[in-house]
């Protein structure tokens, strides 16, 4: 089968080398020239494990290519894929689909034969809808039907989500639009991956349904852990207590910082405002967005606690800005908001990351980048881990306090009381116990 996927941002390309790795031919479009010119050379702009093997395997195998020219992608293909961007629109929270129609239009005048126009973007319900008519509108000749498709990637684990998905979500309204996305699909049809086939709407607010409440589970354990901290209770036995019950299940749970990146953010916002739109709003959400700034707030405060009230002149190490690990994504990382406030307390702060340096090198304006984590915490006060990279798992704690720190702030749960007493730390502190 021939595919278009249009955007190559993270979820187009890794969509558009998975399906190529299916075996179908695939075209990965973008309008950006640097970025085609880049990806036809070999390489992958983001960092994701496994991709640019993939990617090479695939080109070599002559079934995925990138090119600039959307009309010619389009001409060829039996299904075409919007994945482009649907950031935050500045000022009201609601999803910005200028992209989203940009592409629809431009699909629309290079259709030719019959073509499934598949949204993966995610985008507010009744997009779908909306992109259908503007096709229609625009080429009332042509022969297309649209589709839902969501995506459920995992940053870090993306290659791993799309091939071994809990379930693929598709919103169709013809039987034919169906076949077709059950072709697409149809690796993990024989392996047995359930395929969720609703209509449009669902398919949409399953997505957003789905993250918002993922968020929500995470904000709830946040919130717990806080009233842990004041009670005396240790938040990783209570998740541990209430994930072992199936009904509740035991991942993401984890108490931490609070939730970034570039989907639980933006789709909660973006849920909110579909529910005051439709005149019914999603207060649950709407308290988690607010929560979990309060959370990202809390951790600056439970930092200068920790250095007996005060940043200033302090100088302190920072593990990890990136907003999870395996990841370069710095999009509404934790450390965002909790770094700066370090800086503007006074602190001299070092920053180490594998790999957030080339994006937070200009988003963290005021620090210094190290090497490595024992580069960060020579000579500081403090040390604090700001994301679960596995090299932060293992350090060598005693080489760190002998460098100097005294105070260990791990805000991922990785360490805890009792190992940092014994490898020389003064102070400890975690999210939650
Ligand atoms: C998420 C969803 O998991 C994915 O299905 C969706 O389509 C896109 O958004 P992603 O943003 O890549 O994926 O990361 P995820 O691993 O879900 O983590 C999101 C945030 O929650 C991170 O900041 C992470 O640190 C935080 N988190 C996650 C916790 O604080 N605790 C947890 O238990 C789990």
């Amino acid at each position: 089968m021939r595919i278009a996927m249009i955007g190559t941002g993270y979820v187009g390309l890794v969509s558009g080398v998975c399906f190529s790795d299916f075996g179908h031919e695939v075209v990965c479009v973008d309008r950006d020239p640097s970025k085609i010119d880049a990806l036809t050379a070999g390489r992958v702009p983001i960092f994701e494990p496994g991709l640019e093997d993939l990617m090479r395997r695939n080109v070599e195998a002559g079934r995925l290519s990138f090119s600039g020219d959307l009309a010619a992608a389009v001409a060829g293909a039996e299904a075409v894929f919007i994945a482009v961007g649907t950031p935050t629109r500045r000022g009201d929270g609601h999803a910005d689909l200028t992209y989203v129609m940009g592409a629809a239009a431009e699909i629309a005048a290079a259709l030719t034969g019959h073509t499934v126009v598949v949204v993966k973007s995610t985008v507010p319900v009744g997009t779908n809808r909306q992109v259908a008519e503007a096709i229609r509108t625009a080429r009332p000749d042509a022969d297309f039907d649209i589709a839902s498709n969501p995506e459920f990637l995992r940053e870090g684990a993306a290659i791993d989500d799309f091939m071994r998905p809990d379930r693929v979500v598709v919103g169709v309204e013809s039987d034919r639009a169906a076949e077709v996305m059950a072709e697409v699909y149809r690796p993990l049809f024989l392996r047995e991956f359930p395929i969720v086939t609703t209509s449009l709407e669902s398919a949409e607010m399953i997505k957003y349904a789905a993250n918002a409440f993922l968020a929500t589970k995470i904000t709830f354990i946040n919130e717990i852990a806080a009233l842990c901290e004041a009670t005396g209770a240790d938040v990783k036995s209570v998740a541990k207590g209430m994930g072992l019950d199936n009904r509740i299940g035991r991942t993401f749970l984890h108490a931490g910082p609070g939730f970034g990146g570039s989907c639980f953010p933006k789709d909660t916002r973006a849920l909110a405002r579909i529910g005051q739109e439709h005149g019914t709003p999603m207060r649950i959400t709407e308290t988690v967005i607010e929560v979990n700034e309060a959370m990202k707030r809390r951790m600056i405060e439970k930092l200068r606690e920790l250095l007996d009230g005060s940043f200033n002149g302090r100088t302190i190490a920072v593990l990890g800005v990136t907003f999870k690990p395996n990841t370069d994504d710095m999009r509404e990382a934790p450390s965002l908001t909790i770094v700066p406030a370090l800086v503007g307390g006074g602190a001299r702060v070092r920053v180490t990351d594998p790999q957030g340096r080339r994006e937070g090198e200009a988003l963290l304006p005021g620090v210094t980048w190290a090497e490595d984590a024992y580069a960060a915490a020579d000579g500081a006060d403090a040390v604090v881990i700001l994301t679960e990279w596995n090299e932060f798992r293992a350090l060598d704690l005693k080489r760190i306090t002998r460098s100097g720190p005294r105070v260990l702030a791990d805000l991922r749960n990785i360490y805890d009381a009792e190992t940092a007493a014994e490898a020389g730390f003064a102070a400890y502190a975690g999210v939650g116990r």
